[in-house]
């Protein structure tokens, strides 16, 4: 979320990617970086750095990115020229994060590279590995000594942060052990999207919004994030893991966060997430005998999707064949404060689902009466706000019209903010924006400790019922379904129903 006067402005940067053979630094992290050079966004001086154990020189660690680059890039291949200067400055060196030599290797290229920028860099370390590595990789950057300038030093933490409660405790605790607040940055790649930096923009640069948007005029509020995708090659980490765990903890949180936060007072980093954690700490937590009534799980079966077919959540590579983990989860929230009480929150999240989309629905109260003769008024719908993440990058006000004609029958139309239609150009990837921000110290993207335990403490009730409750009925929704039955029940004993975005806009 840099501002313009940021524009190569950033100071001499080195990148440590731990991971760096990974499957996240070639499609996300290469790519992104990159993408930023050309875009001239990276800073005159930088060095990126991938270390892993395979060994590799850096001409064959650069040919293998050049390949990656071509395919996942969003600015397509790579050009020879900027690809030159770019790959000039990444090296491969061959690691193990529990060999001491490792650490004295980094201080000796950080002392290298600082001797040739002539001043202090900022030096980033990105733990794009697994979990159980980030205690030895952190007590090692402290013990070399490499992390310590809170100014400068800084430590990217990828998802997941901690597997429970207690775990991301311990993980903060450890970490704050080492690091200051200020240097720790907990990515959560939803921030990033430029559809959900767009959230706070929507909601706080224009005064149509606050006066409606509460209890007295949102009648409730959708969030749905649907993946065709299985869990594919993933099904080792997805097992331990599940749609809660994997989806809702961390992006659907914070989605729930942005469009329920109070605002905040200015635009820095620690007002933002204060009023964020304000909502977290606001949220009705369950009581055993109410989670039955409020959250529902899912796991898929085998079915056809594209006319391809795909195999069951338990016949995936990687998961237990009698696996109780859910694949799809909807859970119905409240907010107790004054701005939502009563105001129900649905969230739902699946794999294998029927569309692959990212919305926000926010539906208002009915009109107070009607004045329309029943035949005026047969596609009535109350007012809709819906903000598509993706595929679709749109805001839509849903309001009702007369339809054209010499009767008065009345449907509901679309206002449509659509970022195809208003800009031109590529969007940046959530990566770059965060890569960024990391580069130029600001955390506004990034989750705070306090915010991670928050919402793992809301969580705590359900996922512990979960996990001492098989659920009997899985597989209970088959591939390109919208998810199991327990979910349409969940929304339609309020009387709603979940919404989608049509994938075409028909001519009404
Ligand atoms: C990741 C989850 O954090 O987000 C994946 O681990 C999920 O399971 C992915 O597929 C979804 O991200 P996006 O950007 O494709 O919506």
């Amino acid at each position: 979320m840099s501002v313009p006067a940021g524009k190569g402005h950033s100071q001499p940067t080195i990148f440590f990617i731990f991971g760096g053979t990974g499957d996240l630094t070639s499609r996300k992290l290469i790519p992104a970086l990159y993408n930023l050079f050309l875009d001239g966004w990276m800073p005159k001086n930088f060095a990126i750095v991938a270390m892993g154990r395979t060994e590799f020189t850096d001409e064959q660690f650069r040919n293998e990115l050049l390949k990656d680059i071509n395919q996942f890039s969003r600015s397509g291949k790579a050009k020879k020229e900027k690809w030159d200067v770019f790959s000039d400055r990444v090296y491969f060196q061959v690691s193990d994060i529990k060999d001491a030599k490792t650490y004295k290797e980094q201080g000796e290229r950080i002392a290298k590279f600082t001797a040739e920028a002539g001043e202090e860099p900022n030096v980033i370390y990105y733990l794009a590995v697994a979990p159980r590595f980030f205690a030895t990789i952190a007590e090692n950057l402290s013990k070399h000594n490499l992390a310590a300038n809170p100014d400068k030093a800084r430590l990217v933490i990828e998802k997941p942060f901690g597997h429970d409660l207690e775990s991301a405790k311990e993980l903060n605790k450890l970490l704050g052990g080492i690091f200051s607040e200020r240097q720790i940055y907990r990515i959560d790649h939803y921030l990033g999207k430029e559809t959900v930096q767009n959230i706070l923009a929507f909601r706080f640069a224009n005064s149509i919004l606050e006066p409606i948007w509460n209890r007295n005029y949102i009648d409730h509020v959708q969030i749905s994030v649907t993946e065709q995708l299985g869990v594919g090659d993933r099904g080792g980490y997805y097992d331990e893991s599940g749609a809660m765990r994997d989806m809702v903890q961390n992006h659907i949180l914070q989605l729930l966060c942005l469009v329920a936060m109070e605002p905040p007072v200015s635009f820095e980093a620690d007002e933002v997430r204060n009023r964020k954690v304000d909502v977290l700490n606001s949220m009705r937590k369950f009581a055993p005998e109410d989670i039955q009534k409020n959250a529902v799980r899912g796991q898929y079966s085998k079915g056809w999707m594209e006319g391809k077919e795909v195999p069951g959540y338990r016949e995936e590579p990687g998961v237990n064949p009698e696996s109780n983990t859910e694949t799809f989860a909807a859970v119905k929230f409240f907010i107790d404060n004054w701005r939502w009480h009563g105001i129900p929150f649905y969230l739902r999240t699946g794999k294998r689902m029927h569309q692959s989309s990212s919305v926000i629905t926010i539906q208002f109260k009915d009109v107070p009466h009607l004045i329309f003769p029943a035949g005026a008024t047969e596609g009535w719908q109350q007012n809709r706000l819906i903000i598509s993440i993706q595929p679709e990058m749109s805001i839509r006000l849903q309001v009702q019209a007369k339809r054209p004609g010499l009767d008065m029958i009345l449907n509901p139309v679309d206002m449509v903010f659509d970022y195809k239609g208003t800009y031109t150009g590529d969007t940046p990837e959530a990566y770059e924006t965060l890569l960024l921000d990391t580069m130029q110290g600001d955390q506004t993207l990034f989750m705070r400790g306090d915010q991670v335990e928050a919402a793992w403490d809301l969580l705590m009730p359900i996922l512990n019922a979960w996990a001492a409750k098989k659920s009997l009925s899985f597989p209970n929704y088959s591939a390109d379904s919208w998810g199991p039955e327990v979910a349409e029940a969940l929304i339609a004993k309020d009387g709603f129903h979940w919404f989608t975005l049509p994938l075409k806009n028909e001519k009404k």
